[in-house]
């Protein structure tokens, strides 16, 4: 397993061969390349986490997995999907997957209705890794943490319109995870965070901060 932070939200995972893009919006990583894409993820309809999906997905041929709405905008905007709802798992040719809970927000660019947001859970190489969307701290958290036991998670912590630092320690406790990735920060003066704090908290509590360099 490889795991590239694309900046903001976006993650590429690549398992057995297969590359996973989770929200694609790229500004931060304006000269990635998003070869061999087998399957994208978008938590919610926002543009800095839909971001590119629609094109990446309409040059690969790589569906686009939402919440049926998002779906089904996508879909009308030229790209392949896989539309779900919040509930069991769903098989991919890599792995599994399943769309949980988030506390947030949804709407398409053009201001419509997409659904509620969710986050997805991943399941691959015997390793499941939970990647929250844009949420606030809430308590399907220990749900997610009893029923999924991800390994790995990764949080919003720019606070704003999502978690703060203090509240992403706290998710990560009820999550029981060991690695927590930060995400949704310093992209834009509102959601700038010392990251150094986020690094200290998590280690007090006994888990392993995973502070992701763009590359
Ligand atoms: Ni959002
Ligand atoms: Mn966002």
């Amino acid at each position: 397993m490889d795991i590239r932070y694309l900046g903001h939200s976006a993650f590429e995972i690549e398992t057995q061969g297969k590359k996973i893009l989770v929200d694609p919006f790229l500004v931060a990583s304006p000269n990635y390349k998003p070869e061999g894409i087998t399957d994208i993820f978008v938590t919610h309809g926002h543009g800095d986490h839909l971001g590119s999906a629609i094109e990446i997905s309409r040059e690969t041929g790589a569906p686009i997995t939402a919440i049926f709405e998002l779906a089904n905008y996508c879909a009308k905007q030229g790209a392949s999907t896989i539309d779900i709802g919040l509930g069991s798992w769903q098989n991919y040719s890599w792995g599994k997957a399943a769309a949980v809970p988030a506390f947030h927000s949804s709407s398409t660019p053009d201001g419509h209705y997409a659904g509620c947001p969710c986050g997805f859970v991943f399941n691959f190489e015997g390793q499941t890794i939970y990647h929250a969307g844009d949420t606030c701290l809430n308590s399907e958290m220990k749900m997610i943490g009893e029923v999924y036991e991800p390994d790995m998670v990764m949080l919003p912590v720019g606070g704003k319109y999502t978690m703060d630092i203090e509240q992403a320690v706290t998710a990560a406790e009820w999550l029981g995870a060991t690695a927590v990735v930060p995400m949704h920060y310093n992209t834009f003066d509102a959601i700038r965070v010392d990251i150094g704090e986020f690094e200290r908290q998590i280690r007090e509590i006994g888990k392993m901060p995973m502070v992701m360099k763009l590359r």
